[in-house]
């Protein structure tokens, strides 16, 4: 709602999705500087009065803050004299700002912000510096998008595309003054630094829906070509290898690799899984795949020989941010796997591979668990190669990958049929998603996107797993979606499907196209054949479109699914 308290600010807030504040707000008021942020909870119930920006005792200064003030008790300690409206951590930070202000803005708040612990990504306005805003970082991440005439601050670059592609990106501990003329760039000791302006490579069609009902249908349907991105130029067919040369080894550092460690959170992750899958299968080093948010509080076992791949699209995330920077710590060799050019996992990696899926707009992630799990594959074949992986089954392999975008084409093209089962689907409550060796990736994935996208509730197990505990839910309203894709693991699965009929659970089945006569099943989506390997990327491209249409028939907000963010900036 509009705010009257304070009379040198217009403030509006509102609780839910931005459509309400939108709401609120009727037409644009007038201005050359305007402060918002959608903010996911982390301190005190969702309500009016602890949605950002939030204000000073005289009413001056206005403040937005992504990131947490662990020290907020301490600070608040020593600000009795004013006035909190708010259960917010980030409240705090206002008032201090305010304490410390004596005619300058960027001084109150580099001297706010030297007392604080804790994470930020904050815009600050005054009333009385109409032309001036004052923007820093420390963990959480600030881009600002350079316009004709104008300035645009944001966490995650993609925002900005609409606006502008020419974008610096800030470093922790940086502080920048945006005035009406020029930016200046300084610590937060205040001493200046050079500012370095980046191009960012994506065009502003990439940012729209160019004639599709949803970014997350667009994004799909854009997956061949985003695929060919990722893998043109970085594939050897004649020697059967890939060359990515972000790796930043030589040969024989290479060799001295003895285990592989990913990082990630969600999507990320479970590409990683494929990655483990390809790097043990193809190059025979031990894997494992890591929570973020888990791995950064683990004792990892690590030395100068893991080598640890940071997966993200936005390349924000602040668990796999923490993650990385713990890898480091510990003495691991660290690369990222990444979207977003210029973003903060890309930048502290030391090396890497962007994946070149675009920019991703809906909050369920889609063409980069494809691009992401593809990367993970062709790192595994270099070291692979660089190992004792024969030429010919190289050449196997990189063959099957250059196939991939047409196949999913042809899944693509099945969308309709996808879309009468996810109809029929739609109305129940659970599901379970099947998935045996590294299928479990395609099942995990899966039982994720439907859950985000369509609020139903889904779980992901390995056929095997289903007799030790969760076969015990199924009936004719718990319904199985099992990944039986022709592979070394076929036969159990097929069982672990008659395992779940006999419970007379209804059962969709994502088989291989040449199984037509297969009857195992309720009903069957088919998809083309590929190496086992390959087969989470063409699985998921059909799940993916599954759980698109269960949450278009609900009426779900697909794009921006209540309770999520896209770029998850907070710990
Ligand atoms: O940007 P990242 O890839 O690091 O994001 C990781 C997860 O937050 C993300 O994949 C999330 O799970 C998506 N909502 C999945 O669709």
């Amino acid at each position: 709602q509009r705010s009257t308290l304070f009379p040198y600010t217009t403030l509006f807030r509102s609780v839910g999705k931005i459509d309400e504040l939108e709401k609120a707000l009727g037409q644009m008021p007038d201005g050359n500087l305007c402060i918002g942020h959608t903010r996911w909870a982390t301190h005190g119930g969702v309500t009016q009065e602890n949605a950002h920006p939030h204000l000073s005792c005289d009413g001056k200064i206005s403040l937005v803050h992504n990131g947490i003030v662990e020290n907020w008790r301490e600070l608040r300690s020593g600000l009795d004299d004013h006035n909190f409206l708010s259960e917010t951590d980030t409240e705090v930070l206002v008032h201090l700002i305010e304490k410390n202000y004596h005619g300058d803005l960027r001084l109150a708040v580099a001297e706010a912000l030297r007392q604080v612990r804790g994470t930020y990504g904050i815009a600050v306005v005054h009333a009385d510096h109409p032309d001036e805003l004052v923007t820093a970082r420390f963990g959480s991440p600030i881009v600002i998008g350079v316009a004709q005439e104008e300035y645009f601050v944001a966490s995650d670059a993609t925002p900005l595309l609409p606006y502008t592609n020419q974008v610096v990106f800030l470093n922790d501990g940086e502080l920048v003054l945006l005035k009406r003329k020029g930016m200046e760039m300084t610590t937060l000791g205040l001493d200046h630094l050079k500012i370095e302006t980046q191009n960012l490579d994506w065009s502003l069609s990439q940012a729209e829906k160019n004639g599709h009902e949803h970014f997350m249908k667009k994004e799909i349907f854009e997956e061949p070509e985003a695929l060919m991105n990722a893998i043109s130029g970085r594939i050897d067919l004649k020697n059967g290898t890939a060359r990515l040369g972000g790796l930043n080894l030589s040969e024989s550092e290479m060799r001295q690799i003895r285990r592989v460690i990913f990082i990630g959170c969600g999507t990320a992750l479970y590409a990683a899984r494929v990655g483990k899958y390809a790097f043990e299968r193809l190059a025979q080093i031990p894997t494992e795949v890591e929570i973020a948010s888990e791995f950064r509080y683990m004792d990892p076992i690590i030395d100068e020989h893991t080598l640890v791949f940071a997966l993200s699209q936005s390349g924000e995330t602040a668990d796999t941010l923490a993650a990385m920077r713990e890898a480091k710590r510990r003495g691991a060799i660290v690369r990222g796997i990444v979207n977003t050019i210029g973003s903060t996992i890309a930048r502290e990696a030391g090396g890497g591979t962007y994946i070149h899926a675009g920019p991703e707009l809906a909050v369920a992630s889609t063409k980069a668990f494809i691009n992401m799990a593809a990367v993970a594959v062709l790192y595994a074949l270099m070291f692979g190669r660089n190992r004792s992986l024969s030429m010919a089954t190289g050449v196997r392999v990189v063959t099957a990958l250059m196939e991939l975008p047409e196949k999913i084409k042809k899944i693509l093209a099945e969308s309709e049929h996808i879309q009468s089962v996810a109809d029929k689907y739609a109305h129940y409550h659970n599901m379970y998603f099947l998935g045996r060796g590294v299928n479990y990736a395609t099942a995990l994935e899966a039982s994720l996107k439907l859950k985000e996208v369509s609020y139903i509730h889904s779980e992901a197990y390995p056929g095997g797993e289903m007799k030790h505990g969760p076969i015990a839910l199924l009936s004719t309203d718990f319904p199985v979606f099992a990944i039986a894709t022709r592979n070394q693991l076929f036969d159990k699965t097929v069982s672990n499907i008659a395992e779940a009929r006999a419970r007379k659970a209804p059962i969709i089945a994502l088989v291989s196209e040449d199984e037509k006569d297969f009857t195992a099943a309720d009903d069957v989506i088919f998809v083309p054949r590929t190496m086992e390997l390959f087969e989470p990327i063409l699985n998921t491209v059909a799940t993916q479109l599954f759980a698109y249409y269960v949450a278009v028939k609900l009426g779900r907000d697909v794009d921006r699914p209540r309770n999520l963010a896209k770029s998850v900036t907070v710990e």
